[in-house]
């Protein structure tokens, strides 16, 4: 069968859904004027929901690793999967950075992150107004890249789909989207 493996589905559009809000959410919350309880309140969501992503980046990539991607069903150019495969491992990267970026920001403001207010997570630095300043621009870099490559990613998924017609898409789906030979 040429489909990923269901634990490898369920991960991939839980954490494309939680990318998506916790973007957006970033974008929503940077943008209220002043101290507001519902930025704060927004500040927090955003945390959890990045920590999730992490979270559930680290049991992907295990995953990945103990179970290779199936085999395309139709030949692919060398280059095509090349690229797919570097734009995958990118992506995977990202996975980590962002999060990482954006929780070691929090703590160089000497705010400690405590997921869904329940759990402390450890506090591994001390607050530094330098750091944060860098971190601040690092975090807001690297989601714009992980953002351009999410939009590339997507724009490649919708070419199989729609022009190539080759099963790609459906590997990633429960369902399958080959054409009928
Ligand atoms: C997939 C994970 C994440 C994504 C896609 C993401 C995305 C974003 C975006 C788009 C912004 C707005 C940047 C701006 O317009 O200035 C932002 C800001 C922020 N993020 Fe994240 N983020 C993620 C994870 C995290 C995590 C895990 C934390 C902390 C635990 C965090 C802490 C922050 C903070 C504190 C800001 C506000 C920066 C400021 O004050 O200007 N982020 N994030």
């Amino acid at each position: 069968m040429h489909r990923y493996t269901l634990p490898a589905i369920v991960l991939h559009w839980l954490i494309a859904l939680l990318i998506v809000g916790t973007f957006t959410l970033g974008l929503v919350m940077t943008d209220i004027p002043g101290l507001t309880p519902t930025k704060l309140k927004y500040y927090s969501w955003h945390k959890w929901a990045g920590v999730t992503v992490l979270a559930l980046a680290a049991l992907r990539l295990l995953w990945r690793l103990l179970r290779r991607p199936p085999a395309y069903a139709d030949p692919m150019p060398a280059w095509q999967r090349g690229a797919s495969h570097g734009l995958h491992w990118l992506l995977y990267a990202l996975m980590f950075a962002v999060p990482l970026s954006g929780y070691f920001y929090s703590l160089a403001s000497g705010i400690p992150v405590v997921w869904f207010g329940i759990a402390e997570l450890p506090v591994l630095i001390a607050p530094d107004p330098a750091l944060k300043a860098v971190l601040k621009d690092v975090h807001y870099w690297l989601t714009m890249l992980l953002a351009a490559l999410v939009g590339l990613h997507v724009a490649a998924a919708f070419k199989h789909l729609l022009v190539d017609r080759d099963g790609v898409m459906g590997r990633m789906l429960p369902f399958s989207t080959r054409k009928e030979r």
